[in-house]
């Protein structure tokens, strides 16, 4: 199976994008909900929690693993990697990647936790691939509870976005593509596109992981062989199993039926 964790249950939104891209692949999904969040954590926390998390996972037996979360993938991949053998891929570089090679105006947004945005990983990522691109950034950690209160098209949830993303569009009319850095964020879309206009193109780091995962696998020949043959997932969590499979239902449009708690990852 491919392995992919995250803090909670946003990692879900990459799990999506990986049905939909490699139907027939085997998931293990980790959500750390007992840690939950992790936006807000240290990076030397971030780092312990991330090394468990992968621990975990390999003995699952995985041939790969996804950081979904953001802001582990900022604050603890560079740190975890390069003590494991199988390839082990974060969100920031796929997304920082598609950006570059879209803006025209080369300027880019960039939208996340609070630790994600202090971290200036996506900047950095960006910067390596092309050091003109100017890179402005927002933490909007309020969106993570309004998508977990389902709030995904309130007024409130309109107002509080306009107050971010005006910052954001204040301080530079000039950027034209922003990346939604936090697993959360995919089920904002409509109100940010409805906030920031037609002109303005939105980078889904869920989408833009899981084609690199597909890339990868292709070129190294680990594609599961029968395509046609659907994948089989499993759900662990550290915490509240019903919680997450309840909360499921917004990010995969299904309630899961199988959660598992696992008590010491
Ligand atoms: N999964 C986190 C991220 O993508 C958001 C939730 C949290 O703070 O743990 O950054």
């Amino acid at each position: 199976p491919i392995g992919v964790f995250d803090s909670g249950i946003g990692g879900l939104t990459v799990v999506k994008e990986l049905l939909r891209q490699l139907p027939g692949e085997d998931i293990v999904y980790l959500g750390d909900t007992a840690h939950l969040p992790y936006g807000t954590k240290s990076a030397e926390t971030i780092i312990r929690f991330t090394l468990d998390n992968i621990l975990f996972l390999l003995k699952q037996n995985v041939k790969l693993i996804i950081v979904a979360c953001n802001t582990a993938s900022s604050l603890a991949l560079d740190e975890v990697r390069r003590h494991f053998r199988i390839p082990i891929i974060g969100v920031i570089q796929p997304g920082a990647w598609r950006a570059a090679h879209i803006t025209k105006t080369r300027c880019i947004g960039v939208i996340g936790t609070r630790a994600t945005i202090n971290s200036k990983a996506y900047e950095r990522q960006i910067k390596k691939i092309n050091s003109t691109i100017k890179v402005i950034s927002q933490a909007c950690p309020l969106f993570v509870s309004l998508v977990e209160e389902g709030w995904l098209k309130q007024p409130e949830t309109v107002g509080i976005a306009k107050k971010y993303l005006g910052a954001l569009i204040g301080k530079d009319k000039k950027m034209d593509t922003l990346i939604l850095g936090c697993t959360h964020y995919p089920l904002l879309k409509p109100v940010l596109k409805r906030v920031l206009g037609k002109n303005i193109k939105l980078i889904d780091s869920a989408q833009e992981a899981a084609r690199e995962v597909r890339e990868i696998l292709e070129e190294n020949g680990l594609v599961n062989k029968k395509p046609k043959v659907k994948g089989r997932c499993r759900f662990y969590v550290t915490d509240d199993p019903e919680g997450f499979s309840r909360q499921a239902v917004r990010f995969l449009g299904y309630r899961l039926s199988q959660v598992k708690r696992i008590i010491n990852v």
